[in-house]
C-alpha cells in the first residue's frame, strides 16, 4: 500500500512535491497509486445505473455542481445512452432510507479510466466516495484531472459528529445548511443540534408555543424548517440528533412555562454565560406530563432513534432551596443533587423509550442505576468515557474536541476516543466507544464567525474519527488540512472568506494592509484559553480583531517550518533565509504603517502594543537570522534579553496570541545553543 502524502513527505520533505500528490482528508484506509489520469473536462460524465436510492439523483446533481465550482467548468453532459461514462457508480444494496448508526459506510473507488468506478455497500458509501473523488480533482498538465488511484475505505467509528449550539447565539438556517455540506465533505455523519439553553429556545413547539414565543427573541426554527434540515442532512448521509438540555440550562423554557421550574421566578432570557441556577422541578408530576407531550412532539420531527437530553451542569441550588423538592427527595430516599438528577433521568428515559427513542446525555448522567442502552457523551475528561464503557454503556468522546477553546488542530488530532484511560479496556468494552463529536459552543461566535471557529479544525477531528488509528502524523495532517481548508470553501462555508471583510470593517476608510499583516501574525484565543466568557453577554458585538482572526495562522506555521529548516542546517538555504528576511522586514516596518490607521479608531486601540511588539519581533528576527547565516556569535546578554521579551510577548493581549513569536524563538534558541557550545 502506498500512503501518498506520507511517502512524499519522507522522500522529498518539500512542499511542492507534496502539493502535487493526492491530498485527502480524512485519509482513506488504503490508497494505491496506479498509472494514468482521468480528465475532468466538458466530456466528463457520471452514471449511476446500479443504485436505486432516491437520494442518488440529488447527490449526483450536487456532485456536478461542486465539480463546476471547483474547476470553473460551467456544465456537464449527460452520458449518451449506452456510452461508457467517465465515472460509473454501483451500490450493492439500497440501505436504510434514513442514515443509521449501524449502516455499512464503506466504498471502493477506482479512478483508472475508463470508466472510473465507485462501488459501495449503500448510498452512504456512494456519498463518501463522491466526496473523495472531489478531493482528488487537481489541475494538471492537460487541465483538471484526477490521478489514477485505487481506494478502499471505511470508517473506524460509526458516530462522527459535530455539535452546534444555536442557543447562545442564533444561527440562521443557511448557517446550518452550509455546515452540513461541509460536514459531509469530510465524512462527518452526525449533526448534534443543541436547540435549547438558558439563552434561547430555538425549536417551534405547536403544543407549547410559549416556549419559542417567549424564550427565543423571535429566533427559532419552525417545524417546517426543522423537517427541511433533517431532510437536507439525510440526503448528505448525516443523522440529526436534537438536544433539549434538561433539567438544567433551562431558563428559556421558564419564560413561557414557569411552573416547570423549581423556583417561582420570574425568569428572563439569559444574557450572560455560565452555569445558571434554574432547573426543572423533578418533584412535580406535571413536569413529566409536560415533557412526555413535548418529547412526543419532537420525536415526530426527528426520525433519528437517539435523543439528547443534555443533563450537564445542574448546580442543585434551586433544588436545595426548594422545600418541596427537598421533601420529595426525602420521601424517595434521594440523597443529594446527583441522586435527584438520576431519578429525573430515569423518568425521562422511560418517556423516551415510549416514544421509541434512545437516551444520550452529557457525562453527568452517568449516575448509579442509569438505564442500560444510554449513550454517554464525555466532555469533562476522557475518564468518563472509559468508565461508561467498562460499566456497559456506549459512549462518544467530546473531551478534547471543544472547538470553542480555539486550540490548535494538532491538539484535537492527538485525542483518540480509544486512547488515554480507554486504552485499558478489553475488546468488548472498547467496542462500546462509538466515536466522538466536535463541539461548537456558541458563547463567543455568531453567524458571521461560526464557520471560522469550526473549519478547518473540525476536519482534523473528522480524520481522527474516520481514518485508521495509525494515521497520526500531525505534520502530515497539517499539510493536508491546508488543502482541505481551501476545498471546504467550495461547499459554501466561509471560514476563510470572512476574515478579509471583517478586517476591512475594522480599518474603516484606511487601507487595511497593515492590519492584515498584524492579523497574519496573530491567532485568536478561545473560551477558557485566554478569553473569558464572563466578559461577554449575548449582546456584546463580536466585531473585534480577535473575532476576525482564525485560531491558527497558516502563514506563521509556514514560517516555523522554514525557521526549523534553517536551524537544522549548518548553512541556511538561501531561499529559506530570503523568505524569513522578507517577512521579518515586513513586520519590522509594519508598525509605522499601522499606528496612523489606529490613531483615531477605538476598535484598533487595543492593538497598538501588539503592533509595536510585532515590529520588535521583526527586528529581532532580522538580527538573529543574520547571525545564524554569518556564524557570528550573538552576545549572550542580547539573546537572553530577547528571549525574555519573547516570553512576555507570548502572553495573551487583546484576547489574541502573537504567533509570530514562535519562529523568532526557534532562531533565538539555536543562537543560544551555539553560544553555549562555543563557550565550552
Ligand atoms: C458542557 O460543556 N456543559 C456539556
Amino acid at each position: 500500500m502506498l500512503r501518498f502524502a506520507l511517502l512524499l513527505t519522507l522522500l522529498a520533505g518539500g512542499e511542492l512535491a507534496r502539493a502535487a500528490s493526492p491530498s485527502l482528508m480524512p485519509l482513506p484506509v488504503t490508497m494505491d497509486a496506479a498509472s494514468g489520469k482521468l480528465a475532468i473536462d466538458r466530456n466528463f460524465t457520471v452514471n449511476a445505473a446500479g443504485c436505486s436510492d432516491p437520494r442518488l439523483a440529488g447527490a449526483l446533481a450536487r456532485f456536478l455542481a461542486r465539480l463546476s465550482r471547483q474547476t470553473g467548468i460551467p456544465g456537464w453532459n449527460r452520458p449518451a445512452a449506452g456510452a461508457v461514462p467517465s465515472l460509473a457508480i454501483a451500490c450493492a444494496a439500497a440501505g436504510p432510507p434514513y442514515p443509521a448508526l449501524e449502516e455499512d459506510e464503506s466504498y471502493q473507488l477506482d479512478t483508472r479510466p475508463s470508466p472510473a468506478l465507485l462501488q459501495a455497500a449503500t448510498i452512504a458509501g456512494v456519498l463518501h466516495g463522491l466526496e473523495t473523488f472531489l478531493q482528488l480533482v487537481q489541475p494538471g498538465a492537460d487541465g483538471f484531472q484526477v490521478p489514477a488511484v485505487h481506494i478502499q475505505d471505511r470508517p473506524r467509528f460509526p458516530w462522527r459528529g459535530l455539535m452546534l449550539d444555536v442557543s447562545r447565539h442564533w444561527m440562521p438556517l443557511a448557517v446550518v445548511e452550509r455546515n452540513l455540506d461541509a460536514m459531509a465533505a469530510v465524512k462527518l455523519n452526525v449533526f448534534h443540534w443543541h436547540l435549547s439553553d438558558d439563552q434561547g429556545f430555538r425549536a417551534e413547539s405547536k403544543l407549547f408555543p410559549r416556549l419559542q414565543q417567549l424564550g427565543s427573541d423571535g429566533n427559532f426554527y419552525t417545524q417546517d424548517e426543522i423537517r427541511r434540515v433533517v431532510a437536507y442532512a439525510r440526503d448528505r448521509g448525516v443523522r440529526v440528533v436534537p438536544e433539549f438540555d434538561i433539567p438544567g440550562h433551562t431558563t428559556s423554557w421558564f419564560l413561557g412555562y414557569p411552573e416547570l421550574a423549581s423556583a417561582p421566578g420570574p425568569y428572563e432570557i439569559g444574557r450572560h454565560f455560565g452555569v445558571f441556577d434554574a432547573a426543572m422541578d423533578p418533584s412535580r408530576e406535571e413536569t413529566y406530563t409536560f415533557l412526555d407531550a413535548f418529547i412526543g412532539e419532537m420525536a415526530q420531527l426527528f426520525p433519528d432513534p437517539y435523543f439528547h437530553i443534555g443533563g450537564d451542569e445542574v448546580n442543585g441550588k434551586q433544588w436545595n432551596q426548594s422545600a418541596r423538592v427537598q421533601a420529595f427527595a426525602r420521601e424517595h430516599g434521594l440523597d443529594g443533587t446527583l441522586a435527584i438528577q438520576t431519578y429525573f433521568n430515569q423518568r425521562i428515559q422511560k418517556i423516551l423509550l415510549q416514544h421509541g427513542k434512545i437516551m444520550i446525555g452529557w457525562d453527568e448522567v452517568l449516575g448509579p442505576d442509569l438505564p442500560p442502552g444510554t449513550v454517554i457523551q464525555s466532555w469533562r475528561g476522557q475518564e468518563s468515557l472509559a468508565d461508561a464503557a467498562a460499566k456497559g454503556y456506549r459512549g462518544i468522546l467530546s473531551s478534547g474536541y471543544y472547538l470553542d477553546h480555539l486550540k490548535p488542530a494538532r491538539y484535537h488530532y492527538g485525542m483518540d476516543p480509544q486512547g488515554g484511560p480507554a486504552a485499558g479496556l478489553d475488546a468488548a468494552q472498547a467496542a462500546r466507544i462509538l466515536g466522538g463529536e466536535a463541539c461548537m459552543w456558541g458563547e463567543l461566535i455568531d453567524a458571521e464567525t461560526v464557520d471560522s471557529r469550526i473549519w478547518p479544525r473540525a476536519a482534523a477531528i473528522a480524520e481522527r474519527l474516520w481514518s485508521p488509528r495509525d494515521v497520526a502524523d500531525a505534520d502530515d495532517m497539517y499539510a493536508r488540512l491546508e488543502v482541505a481548508s481551501r476545498l471546504l470553501e467550495w461547499t459554501g462555508v466561509q471560514h476563510r472568506a470572512v476574515s478579509g471583510p471583517m478586517l476591512d470593517r475594522l480599518a474603516g476608510n484606511h487601507p487595511a494592509e497593515a492590519l492584515r499583516v498584524l492579523a497574519d501574525a496573530c491567532e485568536a484565543l478561545g473560551l477558557g484559553n485566554g478569553r473569558r466568557g464572563s466578559r461577554y453577554t449575548t449582546e456584546t458585538p463580536l466585531n473585534r480583531f480577535v473575532d476576525a482572526l482564525p485560531p491558527e495562522s497558516e502563514s506563521v506555521r509556514a514560517l516555523e517550518r522554514v525557521a526549523a529548516r534553517i536551524v537544522a542546517s549548518r548553512v541556511p538555504d538561501p531561499l529559506d533565509a530570503a523568505q524569513l528576511r522578507r517577512q521579518f522586514d515586513q513586520w519590522a516596518g509594519n508598525d509605522a504603517r499601522f499606528q496612523p490607521a489606529a490613531a483615531e479608531n477605538a476598535l484598533l486601540a487595543e492593538l497598538k502594543p501588539l503592533s509595536k511588539d510585532l515590529a520588535m519581533l521583526g527586528a529581532t528576527g532580522l538580527r538573529a537570522l543574520g547571525d545564524l547565516e554569518s556564524g557570528h556569535a550573538a552576545p549572550e546578554e542580547w539573546i537572553a534579553g530577547q528571549t525574555r521579551e519573547c516570553a512576555r510577548m507570548e502572553r495573551p493581549a487583546a484576547e489574541v496570541s502573537l504567533a509570530a513569536v514562535r519562529p523568532v524563538k526557534l532562531l533565538l534558541e539555536e543562537l543560544a545553543r551555539r553560544s553555549r557550545k562555543a563557550a565550552q
